[in-house]
């Protein structure tokens, strides 16, 4: 099993896309931390995951509950191995619907407390444990022994990319994001912590499709050059293999997943 007693923090896990990278992880060997703002949710979650898990409450906007839920963990297990920072803002189509110059710089603030600056947060609290694992490694050195901090991952969009009509607090959250990953392979590599960030297309959640007119469901799904909505599983796979070892020479890539859609 690739992800065998890693302990790996998946935010926003107690539904969706990130419930279904909680429950890949957990296949796959690893200590999966299932949580969200709704213990009794991401307790519901994980009691559907067969394996080790742990569920507890956080809310990515506040800082003090972020740091006793990373000191709690630590606590528990000594280490976090894999960090994905998978929390989104609901679905709020009065935000999405609008044009730049109709929208509020309070609505922008208010996605990009959970969707940018969440990830941030969590990325402080977490570095420090991975390079202490690092630090505490002995494996590394410079003609090919990596070294083993931790793997990060957050979760994008593809406008955050491309652009788009309507949804613009979204889309710079998200695009943040791609920043966020880079930074953070610059700065981390050397303690053995990779950072990948995973921009995504439309993707079959029930917060998603709930929102949408089956017409526009459908012509969503015609955007792809796959003609199809891609599926949570999909986006949890690609998560399980980067955080595994495979991919221990590669860092900061942007992956899209989206069936074809924005091709960078
Ligand atoms: N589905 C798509 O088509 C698609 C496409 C591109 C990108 N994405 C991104 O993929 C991620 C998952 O999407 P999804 O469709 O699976 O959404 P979802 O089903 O709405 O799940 C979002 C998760 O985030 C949690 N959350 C929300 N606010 C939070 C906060 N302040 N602190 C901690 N957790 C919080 C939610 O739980 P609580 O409400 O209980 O806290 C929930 O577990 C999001 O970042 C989304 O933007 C999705």
């Amino acid at each position: 099993m690739s992800l065998l007693d890693k302990v790996a923090i998946v935010t926003g896990s107690s539904k969706g896309i990130g419930f279904e990278i909680a429950k890949e992880f957990s296949g796959r060997g690893a200590i999966v931390i299932v949580c969200s703002r709704n213990l009794d949710q991401s307790k519901k979650a994980a009691a559907q995951i067969m394996g080790t898990t742990l569920a507890l409450e956080v809310d990515v906007t506040n800082e003090s509950n972020v740091k006793k839920f990373i000191k709690d963990v630590v606590n528990r297990y000594h280490k976090i191995d894999i960090l994905v920072n998978n929390s989104g803002y609901p679905f709020d189509d009065t935000i999405w619907n609008k044009k730049i110059h109709e929208g509020s710089t309070d609505e922008l603030e208010k996605i990009i407390r959970v969707d940018l600056i969440g990830s941030v947060r969590l990325c402080q609290a977490v570095l420090p444990v991975m390079m202490q694992t690092s630090i505490d490694d002995q494996s590394s050195n410079i003609t090919g022994g990596g070294g083993v901090g931790g793997v990060i991952i957050n979760i994008s969009s593809t406008p955050a990319i491309s652009g788009n009509i309507g949804g613009f607090p979204y889309s710079i959250s998200k695009s943040g994001n791609i920043t966020l990953t880079k930074c953070i392979a610059k700065e981390y590599s050397s303690f053995g912590i990779r950072a990948y960030t995973l921009a995504l297309g439309n993707i079959a959640t029930p917060a998603t499709l709930d929102s949408m007119t089956e017409q526009i469901i459908v012509k969503a799904a015609l955007e792809s050059p796959m003609k199809r909505w891609g599926k949570p599983n999909e986006v949890a796979k690609v998560a399980a293999s980067l955080a595994d070892d495979n991919f221990s020479y590669v860092t900061g890539n942007t992956i899209v997943i989206d069936g074809g859609t924005v091709l960078i």
